[in-house]
C-alpha cells in the first residue's frame, strides 16, 4: 500500500529492552500489515574477542566507558553486506548531542526504506563510528538517559505509525498533534454526563461545520496558551500559506 517496504535494524548491547515493545500495539500491527522488517542485532555477537567485550576506557582518561569501534563497524558491515545500498540508508545515533527530534524529522525518516539505529550505552561511542557511518545524530530531549534503546524505540514508534497502511484509520494520523504546528483538541466519549461533568454542547449538536470550527479554535487556543514557541511557527506557517494563494 503506497510503498515498497521498510527495513529497520537496531544495534544494541541490550536486545531485551527493545524486543517486547516492538511486539505490542501499533508496532505489532505494523509488522503484520505492511512489509516492515525489524531486526535487532546484539552488538556482543560482533565482538572480536571471546569475552564478547564491546567497551573500553577513554583515551585521555576520565570516568565512564566508551563503545569500541570494531564491533559496531562489523555489525554495520554485516547489515550492508546482505542489503547492498548503504547510500540510501539513514544511520541514526540517538544522543543528547543530536538535533532535537520532531514530527517533521519523524516524517522525513518515514520516507526512507532502510533505517539503522545504533544504541549507545555507557559514556559514549567512539567518534570514528559517527564520522564513518552516522547520517543523523538525534536527541529526544534535554535530559540524559542511560542508553539509546528507549530513544530508538520512541523514534521507531513515531516513524512507523506514519507509514501508509499502518494505522487503520489514516485520518487519525492526519489530525494528530503537530500536524500544521498545532496541539490537538480535547475529545469525549459516552456518557454525556459523567459525575456531573458534561460533554460540551456543540459536540452533541450534529452540526459538523460548527464542530470542526470549535475543534480548530480549541487547537489554536491550547497551542497559544501552552506552547508559545509552537504557536509562533503556526502563525508563520499560516501566513506563508496565505501569501502563496
Ligand atoms: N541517549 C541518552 N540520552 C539521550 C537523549 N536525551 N536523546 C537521545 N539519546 C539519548
Amino acid at each position: 500500500m503506497g510503498r515498497d517496504m521498510m527495513r529497520i535494524d537496531v544495534i544494541t548491547v541490550f536486545p531485551n529492552i527493545i524486543e517486547n515493545p516492538l511486539n505490542e500495539s501499533i508496532l505489532r500491527q505494523a509488522r503484520k500489515r505492511i512489509d516492515l522488517d525489524i531486526r535487532i542485532m546484539d552488538l556482543r555477537d560482533f565482538s572480536p574477542d571471546k569475552h564478547r567485550t564491546v567497551d573500553d576506557t577513554p583515551y585521555g582518561g576520565g570516568p565512564g566507558m566508551i563503545l569500541k569501534p570494531e564491533p559496531i563497524f562489523a555489525a554495520l558491515e554485516s547489515i550492508f553486506e546482505q542489503d547492498g545500498d548503504r547510500t540510501a540508508a539513514r544511520v541514526v545515533l540517538p544522543t543528547p548531542q543530536g538535533k532535537m527530534f520532531t514530527q517533521e524529522i519523524a516524517e522525513d525518516l518515514s520516507h526512507s526504506n532502510h533505517l539503522v539505529f545504533i544504541c549507545g550505552h555507557y559514556k559514549a561511542i567512539d567518534q570514528r563510528v559517527i564520522d564513518a557511518w552516522v547520517t543523523d545524530e538525534i536527541s529526544i530531549g534535554d535530559f540524559v538517559l542511560s542508553g539509546g534503546e528507549i530513544p530508538s524505540l520512541l523514534m521507531i514508534d513515531a516513524i512507523v505509525r506514519l507509514i501508509p497502511g499502518v494505522l487503520g484509520d489514516i485520518d487519525s494520523a492526519k489530525t494528530d498533534s503537530f500536524q500544521n504546528y498545532l496541539l490537538d483538541c480535547p475529545y469525549y466519549t459516552r456518557p454525556e454526563v459523567f459525575r456531573g461533568f458534561k460533554v460540551p454542547e456543540i459536540l452533541l449538536s450534529g452540526h459538523h461545520e460548527k464542530i470542526e470550527e470549535w475543534r480548530q479554535n480549541q487547537k489554536i487556543e491550547r497551542t497559544r496558551s501552552r506552547r508559545p514557541d509552537l504557536y509562533k511557527k503556526f502563525l508563520q506557517h499560516k501566513n506563508q500559506i496565505e501569501n502563496e494563494k
